[in-house]
């Protein structure tokens, strides 16, 4: 059952250093099943930080937001796959082109590997972005409409879910039905502070809402006890999941 909440977990790694995520990954695996390599760290580390979280038994969401021509995210997604993580992650805005032909890539490296095809999924619209970042650059939609615009394209493009942030779940369910795979970060139980965050929803609504798993890094980093903090939330999702017998 603790298995189930904690492969649900996914903790931001949002730290500089090799020897800072080490840390992190020593103090919490035994209640994260998942840390996310963000591009600050995978630029400063590189692929050994990837293999430090799984050589203490954690998994790794590579946190890329690969958008580029279809030939080099499809290669970049079979590098991400040679790496053994469990999902990373592309921008939706690249298309269905790019989208589609990494999917193919991926399946194709996968089977002849014989390793577990990692989770795919597309970020819609930055939480960052507004309504007048978009018109910016010529998209003269609202946000409201571009999220399950994109997260359609993702699924029709073969991948596996989004990222969203938990306001946009129900959005997201509406037009990709059950079987998609919702992340969500901007999550805050009640015990943490709001940081920069400003859309937030605590792990139980968001899990009731249908996010797949959360990713949270301040509400459990800034904690006086982390491995407790972490373990609370796992509490939370268990609940929520009516897994806590
Ligand atoms: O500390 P906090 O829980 O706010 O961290 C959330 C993590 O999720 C950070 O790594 C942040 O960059 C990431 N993220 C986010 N909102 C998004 C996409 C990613 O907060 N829309």
């Amino acid at each position: 059952m603790r298995q189930e909440a904690r492969d649900r977990l996914i903790f931001a790694l949002d730290v500089a250093g090799f020897s800072a995520a080490e840390e992190w990954v020593e103090k919490l695996h035994k209640n994260v099943g998942l840390f996310k390599v963000g591009k600050q760290l995978f630029t400063r580390c590189g692929p050994e930080v990837v293999r430090m979280v799984q050589d203490h038994g954690g998994e790794v969401f590579l946190d890329l937001k690969y958008h580029d021509i279809p030939n080099t995210v499809a290669k970049a997604a079979i590098e991400a796959c040679k790496l053994g993580v469990k999902i990373f992650n592309v921008h939706a805005l690249g298309g269905s082109e790019m989208m589609r032909k990494t999917v193919e890539e991926v399946d194709n490296y996968c089977t002849s590997a014989g390793v577990n095809r990692p989770m795919m999924l597309a970020v819609t619209i930055l939480t960052s972005s507004t309504e007048e970042t978009l018109h910016e650059v010529g998209i003269d939609h609202t946000v409201a409409e571009m999220v399950p615009r994109l997260a359609k394209l993702a699924k029709d493009s073969g991948f596996d879910g989004v990222v969203a942030s938990p306001k946009e779940v129900a959005l997201v369910r509406e037009v990709c039905g059950a079987d998609f795979a919702i992340v969500t970060p901007g999550v805050r139980p009640t015990f943490a502070a709001l940081d920069d965050q400003k859309r937030v929803t605590t792990p139980t609504d968001a899990i009731a809402a249908g996010a797949t798993a959360l990713v949270v890094g301040r509400p459990i980093s800034a904690a006086s006890d982390p491995l407790e903090a972490a373990g609370k939330i796992l509490l939370e999702i268990e609940d929520a999941l009516g897994i806590n017998d």
